[in-house]
């Protein structure tokens, strides 16, 4: 079809690069919130599309020798305790459709794995979830839409201290002395304040379906209209207006 519109070099992005960009999703709230439950969620009803979900968890430094012999010092919930820089750097290869090698992190030793990474391909939707995905504005700035996961602190620390204990190698004590030195304060300090940036807030996490299943009828309007630019390539108009 003619476009509407004749194209100019002088526009900021060509149209076929806004058509190969994916949508870019940052899940973020507290520990144990049911960040990666909305994650699943999502990904589950938007099951005829690509979609990859990358946590920042996979980003965690791995502790130095040293490091490992007080582990009990250390504040995983700061936000020095990630590689923000590699996954920036990751962020933006996949915004530009580069498939990327993620990292695998072990919270049982604390460690990346040396000798393997997980592969993640060229994707309709990223989702990038995790507790301080909205800190660095660099990273916000790539998001096309922020979730903040929003549930009773007395409801994450009951699931945090099952998880942990089931799933993560702790004992219920560590888990405790943990949460109140390092885990409620960051809360507090990097955690709540970034939810300003969220464009949605989801109580109760994965039981409001409701909120969940808006999301996904948001995010399918947003690839409708991207297919379009694709079909359209010259069409500013059209672009510019749906770009998402
Ligand atoms: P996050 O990714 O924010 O740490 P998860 O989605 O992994 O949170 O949930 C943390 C724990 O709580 C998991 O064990 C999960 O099974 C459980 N959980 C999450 N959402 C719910 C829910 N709505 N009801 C009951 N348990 C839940
Ligand atoms: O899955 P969730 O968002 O809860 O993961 C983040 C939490 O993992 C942080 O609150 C941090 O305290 C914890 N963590 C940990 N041990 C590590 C790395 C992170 O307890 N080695």
């Amino acid at each position: 079809p003619p476009p509407l519109h004749s194209s100019s070099s002088s526009l900021p992005n060509s149209s076929s690069d806004a058509a190969k960009q994916p949508f870019i999703i940052g899940v973020s709230g507290g520990t144990a919130s049911g960040k990666t439950t909305v994650c699943d969620m999502i990904i589950q009803q938007l099951h005829d599309h690509r979609v990859v979900l990358v946590n920042q968890d996979s980003f965690y430094r791995g502790l130095t020798p040293e490091e490992s012999k007080i582990v009990h010092e250390y504040n995983f919930d700061h936000p020095d305790a990630f590689d923000t820089e590699e996954l920036l750097e990751c962020v933006e290869k996949l915004k530009l459709g580069q498939s990327v090698h993620v990292p695998i992190y072990d919270f049982v030793t604390h460690r990346k794995s040396t000798d393997s990474f997980r592969q993640v391909n060229v994707s309709d939707v990223i989702i990038l979830e995790g507790i301080l995905v909205f800190h660095d504005q660099r990273v916000r700035n790539l998001m096309n839409m922020k979730i903040f996961v929003d549930t009773d602190a007395d409801v994450r620390l009951a699931r945090r201290i099952r998880r942990d204990t089931v799933e993560r190698g702790r004992d219920i004590n560590s888990v405790l002395e943990q949460y109140a030195k390092f885990v409620k304060p960051a809360f507090d300090d990097f955690i709540l304040p970034s939810k300003k940036f969220a464009d949605v807030i989801i109580p109760r996490g994965g039981d409001n379906h409701v909120a969940i299943d808006l999301i996904v009828q948001h995010i399918r309007t947003k690839l409708g209209q991207h297919e379009l630019c694709k079909i359209y390539p010259n069409v500013y108009v059209i672009q510019s207006t749906f770009q998402i």
